[in-house]
């Protein structure tokens, strides 16, 4: 698909349809609209008094131009309140024309940039709604497979400026398709997408970007002494993967020892059938999405491959599936985990947190100075925060505040949960330091608290990604499936740590 800015005036903009935002109440006081009415011989003031259309949310009105304008075709989409406007509606907005077109066929589409928003931040989110928008999860279909295709977009700001909007396209374009590769990962099947081939497509991504990589096997694992991830792992026949990716930016080494380095872990069980604490057949084809947060930090990495931050960057993906089986792990099996603390597993469903213990023990070996991790981890965060908010925690307040501003940037919500110590009390175990699960209450707070205590010292955060991660039902610029959750938060955080903002890309 090409994107490219288009400095004409709106009614010379040849593409075959030009979308146009509505803002709730608006009436035809703004010149642009007035112009652009009377261009259509009065069609949207016939629309807005007869309360066709008011501007509302997700409205649409879609009206042939008759050669009024060089577009063959005008799309309003409502944009809501313009005292809500931000750059997320500017993604839903542009996520729902590109949808609606595309669905007609049109192959085409330009839209007007009609807020005082930031031009550059602005491209940016509408770029991102237009390819987020247009992800297809229908993979695997063979006959009602998706052949309409949108093939060219066009942003008009009559009179901006050239370098600020390809800026914005180019970054929209990096952080969106950054974020369908993550969708895709997590759309494929656990029998597809083994603890092996996520690696190996983790390789093949990092060579594409110029990441390093190195992916630990079994034998490796045994070394370190994880315990807790080759617990889970041994369930199952398919061999567990620690996925270990390096960004390191460009220059010698005297700037490069002073640099700090992030580094981001992400669940990665490719299937969680909940092990001998089976889970039941009701729902369980969806714990292929178990990997979305592995799949989060190898598509945050992709992009920050392309974005370049002055800041080192390691991504860890522990892969394994969860499977029960004669040799699998036991309830009431003690794990000894690489950091030496033992783990009583009351549940073997609790597994997400054992095997990210241990990636954040070996994150820590590896010198990470701020930790972040995504996972799938808990039932409990969909019960408490449903598919609109990913839960956050940490152990430093600074931390989690910065991590939030990333997710506002990337229009990806996050709400704060707490972890006082007395939530402790629920991991205690009479056999061992510590028990998997935490009894029913709070269940997201203590699965948190399980992590904390392998972070020890070191500045952490992390996203319960549980019930955003995969949609029942489509959004305005997602469609129901994996939204590839964490994807742009985490790149813009780690953009964010290394200079304030999103850094430049050569
Ligand atoms: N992968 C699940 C959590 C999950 C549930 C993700 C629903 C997405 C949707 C996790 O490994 C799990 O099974 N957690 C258990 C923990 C319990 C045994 C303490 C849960 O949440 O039920
Ligand atoms: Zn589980
Ligand atoms: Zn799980």
């Amino acid at each position: 698909m090409r994107i490219k800015p288009d400095f004409r005036k709106f009614h010379e903009v040849d593409a075959e349809a030009l979308c146009v935002g509505l803002f709730e109440g608006e009436d035809l006081e703004d010149a642009l609209l007035r112009e652009l009415d009377q261009r259509l011989r009065g069609v949207l003031a016939t629309a807005l008094t007869s309360g066709e259309v008011k501007g509302k949310f997700g409205e649409t009105l879609y009206v042939p131009t008759m050669g009024a304008l060089a577009a063959s075709r005008v799309l309003f989409v409502g944009a809501g309140k313009r005292s809500e406007f931000t750059f997320d509606t500017i993604r839903q907005v542009a996520g729902t024309a590109a949808r609606f077109l595309r669905q007609r066929g049109i192959r085409s589409m330009a839209i007007l940039h009609r807020s005082a928003l930031d031009l550059s931040r602005s491209a940016q989110a509408a770029v991102e709604g237009v390819l987020l928008g247009l992800f297809d999860p229908g993979t695997y279909k063979t006959q009602e497979k998706e052949e309409r295709a949108i093939e060219e977009v066009r942003l008009v700001a009559e009179g901006e400026s050239e370098v600020e909007m390809q800026r914005g396209i180019e970054r929209g374009m990096i952080l969106a398709k950054a974020t369908n590769f993550a969708r895709n990962l997590v759309n494929e099947p656990a029998s597809v997408l083994t603890p092996l081939e996520l690696a190996r497509r983790a390789a093949d991504m990092a060579a594409r970007y110029g990441l390093d990589i190195e992916v630990l096997d079994e034998a490796q694992m045994k070394e370190l002494g994880m315990g807790a991830l080759l617990g889970v792992a041994r369930g199952s026949d398919e061999p567990a993967r620690l996925i270990v990716l390096r960004y390191i930016p460009e220059g010698d080494e005297a700037f490069l020892s002073h640099l700090p380095t992030v580094a981001l872990l992400g669940k990665g069980i490719t299937f969680d059938s909940g092990g001998i604490s089976l889970k039941p057949a009701d729902g369980m084809e969806q714990m292929k999405y178990d990997m979305a947060g592995g799949a989060a930090v190898l598509g945050a990495l992709r992009a920050i491959a392309q974005l370049r931050p002055k800041i080192k960057v390691l991504g860890l993906v522990p892969a394994t599936e969860n499977m029960p089986s004669g040799r699998a792990q036991k309830p009431g099996d003690i794990l000894r985990t690489m950091s030496g603390k033992t783990v009583e597993v009351i549940n073997t469903d609790a597994e997400g947190r054992l095997i990210l213990a241990d990636a954040i023990t070996y994150a820590r070996q590896l010198g990470a100075q701020t930790i972040v991790d995504v996972a799938t981890l808990t039932g409990a965060c969909v019960v408490a925060l449903g598919s609109v908010y990913a839960a956050i925690f940490g152990n430093d307040p600074s931390l989690v505040e910065r991590v939030i501003a990333a997710g506002r940037e990337a229009g990806e919500k996050l709400w704060p949960m707490p972890l006082d110590p007395e939530y402790r009390e629920q991991l205690k175990s009479q056999i061992a330091d510590l028990k998997n699960v935490g009894g029913r209450k709070a269940g997201a707070i203590t699965a948190a608290y399980f992590l904390k205590e392998f972070a020890e010292e070191t500045p952490w955060a992390h996203l319960d990604i549980a019930g955003t991660a995969w949609l029942e039902e489509n959004k305005p610029y997602l469609a129901s499936g994996p939204t590839g959750m964490g994807v742009r938060t985490l790149a813009h955080f780690v953009c964010q740590e290394a200079e304030g903002g999103l850094s430049e890309h050569s």
